[in-house]
């Protein structure tokens, strides 16, 4: 259905922090009974782990939080992802990490429609926390994705809010 907003989680791999920003989001849109307005998905701009499911890792933490993780990685297509929303793109196209949104930026991405995750953790566009990135924790131990779960679990109850607001 192209009028729901469409939100598209980014990050490198796509296996463990947009995989988990997607199944949280999904989550918390569904205990508030608005999942029907969106239409979400994630992706990555690295193509090593195209075709996998989430890192155990990640499906770990979500399980332990009541999320379970879904979908396979892919790599962002600018031609799909970044159409209009009517003509089936998202119109949020959702970074973990600069690297992430300025990968974005010069796959095409139109500026106005990209995010950093964290930058909606705060209302106050000057916060220093709106440049915080989700550290990639493909490297960390399973403290590290406790962490960025945290994180992103914090992050997307703040986008939920906004996004909730805005209709
Ligand atoms: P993600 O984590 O971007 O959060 O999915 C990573 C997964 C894999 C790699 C890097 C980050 N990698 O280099 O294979």
């Amino acid at each position: 259905m192209t009028d729901r907003i469409g939100v598209l989680f980014v990050c490198l791999g796509n296996i463990c922090r947009s995989p988990i920003a997607e199944g949280v989001f999904l989550h918390l849109a569904r205990e508030r009974g608005v999942s029907e307005r969106f239409r979400v998905d994630s992706a990555g701009t690295g193509h090593w782990h195209v075709g996998n499911p989430p890192d155990p890792r990640a499906r770990a933490v979500a399980r332990r939080h009541g999320v379970e993780l879904v979908g396979t990685a892919r790599l962002v297509d600018p031609a799909s992802d970044f159409a209009e929303q009517v003509a089936g793109g998202f119109h949020w196209l959702v970074g973990m990490d600069l690297s992430n949104v300025s990968r974005l930026l010069r796959l095409g991405a139109p500026p106005g429609r990209v995010r950093l995750l964290r930058s909606f953790g705060s209302d106050n566009p000057t916060d220093r926390d709106a440049l915080l990135e989700v550290p990639d924790p493909y490297s960390s131990s399973d403290d590290g994705f406790e962490e960025v779960f945290h994180m992103i679990h914090e992050s997307c109850e703040r986008l939920l809010d906004r996004m909730t607001r805005e209709r």
